[in-house]
C-alpha cells in the first residue's frame, strides 16, 4: 500500500490523547488535557438547546451567523478600543483550531518563514510545515519566560511571512507585556509580515495582568489576525465554536479556506456564542477570579512537595520543575508516564510543545478543576512522594 503523507505521518498521536488514554487505563486524576470541571453556564447551553428545538438548524451563512459576526466586533470595541466591520472583518469558525489552520492555508506558500515562540502550542508546527513552510522558532527562557530579543529579531528574514503570537500563552502561562508586544510589533513592521495572534484566553488573565492584543498596538491593526475561542472563555470547550478578526483583504484568503475545510459552524451553538459575547463587564472580567484560586491551591500544594512552579498570570495551566522527583535516566515523557501508573496522577511533559532539544525537566499542570479535583491529585502526589522519600529513589 502506498504511504500517507510523510509529514503528518511522522507525527505521533497528540501527547494530550495519549496520556488522556493512559489515564482512563489507570483511572489516573487528569490535570493534563486543558478542559475545565466546570460545566458552563446554564442560560448558554439552554439557549444552544431551545435552538436545536425550536431554531433553524441548515447550513448558516458562510461567515457565521450576524448575531454572532455583530457580537464579535462589539466585543472587540468594548474590550479593546477596535473599529470593526463586522461583515468584512470577523469570520466564525469550528474553534480556533480551525481558525488556525485557515489561516495558514489562507496565508502560507510553500518556502514563507513563519516565527513561532516556543514552547508553543502544538497544533502550529505540524500544519505550518505540512504546508511546505518553515518554522522558526525562537524560546522563551524559563523559569520567566523571558522573550529573547536578539533572537527573535535574527529569526526574521525577508522570507518572513507572518509572526504567530500566543499570549496569554498556553503552556507557559505567561502574559506579554506591552513593552514585550511593542519590540514584536516592531519586528513585524519592519519586515512587513503579518501577525497571526491566538488569543483563545483572552479574557483568563490573574492579578495585576492585563491582555493587550498585539492588534491594538502602532502599524498592526492592518496585518494582525486576531483569534479567539468561546471554548475557553465560556467553559464550553466541546464546542469548538472559535472566532476571527482581521482587516477584510487579510481575511479574505482565510474565509476562502475556511469555506472549503468545514464551511460552517452548527448554528445552535453560534446563537448560544453570541449571546454570551454580550454578557455585562463584571462576567468577563471575574473569569480570572476562580482559576486563579485554582492556581494558588495547586501551586501551594506542589510547592509542600518539592515541586516548584513557574510563574503563570493566565490560561489553565502551570509549568513546573520536575526535576527533584526525576530519575537520572528519565526524561519528562518516561516522568509522567511513571506518574500516571504509580502516582494516578496525569501531567503533560513539555518536550511535546517544542520542536527540537526540548527541556526536559519540565511538566505541565491544569488547574481549571475544582477544588476537589485539585485536592485529589495533590493526595495522590503526597501519597507518591512520601513512598520515593521512603524508598530512597529521589535524588
Ligand atoms: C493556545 C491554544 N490555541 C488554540 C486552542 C484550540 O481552541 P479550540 O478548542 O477553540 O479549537 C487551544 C486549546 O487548548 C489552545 O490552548
Amino acid at each position: 500500500m502506498k504511504a500517507g503523507n510523510a509529514t503528518l505521518s511522522g507525527y505521533g498521536t497528540t501527547i494530550f490523547e495519549a496520556m488522556s488514554a493512559l489515564a482512563r487505563e489507570h483511572s489516573a486524576v487528569n490535570l493534563g488535557q486543558g478542559f475545565p470541571d466546570d460545566p458552563g453556564r446554564l442560560d448558554l447551553r439552554r439557549a444552544a438547546a431551545d435552538y436545536v428545538v425550536d431554531g433553524f438548524n441548515q447550513y448558516p451563512p458562510m461567515m457565521g451567523l450576524p448575531a454572532l459576526r455583530q457580537a464579535v466586533a462589539t466585543h472587540d470595541r468594548r474590550f479593546y478600543g477596535l473599529e470593526v466591520d463586522w461583515q468584512t472583518e470577523v469570520l466564525v469558525t469550528s474553534g480556533a483550531t480551525e481558525a488556525l489552520i485557515d489561516c495558514f492555508l489562507g496565508l502560507l506558500e510553500p518556502g514563507d518563514e513563519v516565527v513561532v515562540l516556543e514552547p508553543a502550542y502544538d497544533t502550529y508546527v505540524p500544519v505550518i510545515r505540512r504546508l511546505g513552510a518553515v518554522p522558526r522558532a525562537v524560546r522563551l527562557v524559563p523559569p520567566d519566560w523571558t522573550l529573547p530579543r536578539d533572537e527573535l529579531a535574527a529569526a526574521f528574514s525577508p522570507r518572513t511571512k507572518l509572526l504567530l503570537l500566543n499570549s496569554p500563552m498556553n503552556p507557559a502561562g505567561k502574559v506579554f507585556s506591552r513593552d514585550e508586544l511593542g519590540f514584536i510589533a516592531s519586528l513585524v513592521v519592519r519586515h512587513d509580515a503579518f501577525a497571526m495572534c491566538d488569543e483563545v484566553y483572552e479574557h483568563l488573565v490573574f492579578g495585576d495582568a492585563r491582555h493587550i492584543p498585539l492588534m491594538t498596538l502602532p502599524g498592526m491593526r492592518d496585518r494582525t489576525v486576531r483569534i479567539g475561542s468561546a471554548g475557553k472563555t465560556f467553559s464550553i470547550t466541546g464546542w469548538k465554536v472559535g472566532y476571527i478578526t482581521a482587516p477584510a483583504a487579510v481575511l479574505r484568503p482565510i474565509t476562502k479556506a475556511h469555506q472549503f475545510v468545514t464551511f460552517t459552524t452548527p448554528p445552535s451553538l453560534q446563537h448560544a456564542v453570541a449571546l454570551g459575547l454580550g454578557l455585562d463587564d463584571g462576567f468577563f472580567h471575574g473569569l480570572g477570579v476562580p482559576l486563579a484560586r485554582g492556581r494558588d491551591r495547586l501551586v501551594a500544594g506542589l510547592a509542600a512537595l518539592e515541586l516548584p512552579v513557574l510563574p503563570c498570570d493566565g490560561t489553565y495551566f502551570v509549568v513546573l520543575d520536575a526535576s527533584r522527583w526525576m530519575r537520572p535516566d528519565e526524561d519528562d515523557v518516561a516522568f509522567c508516564r511513571r506518574l500516571v501508573i504509580d502516582a494516578g496522577v496525569v501531567l503533560i511533559p513539555m518536550s511535546a510543545f517544542y520542536e527540537a532539544a526540548p527541556p526536559r525537566h519540565l511538566v505541565r499542570a491544569c488547574f481549571c478543576k475544582e477544588d476537589a479535583t485539585i485536592d485529589a491529585a495533590l493526595q495522590r502526589l503526597q501519597a507518591w512522594v512520601a513512598r520515593q522519600r521512603s524508598d530512597g529513589s529521589a535524588k
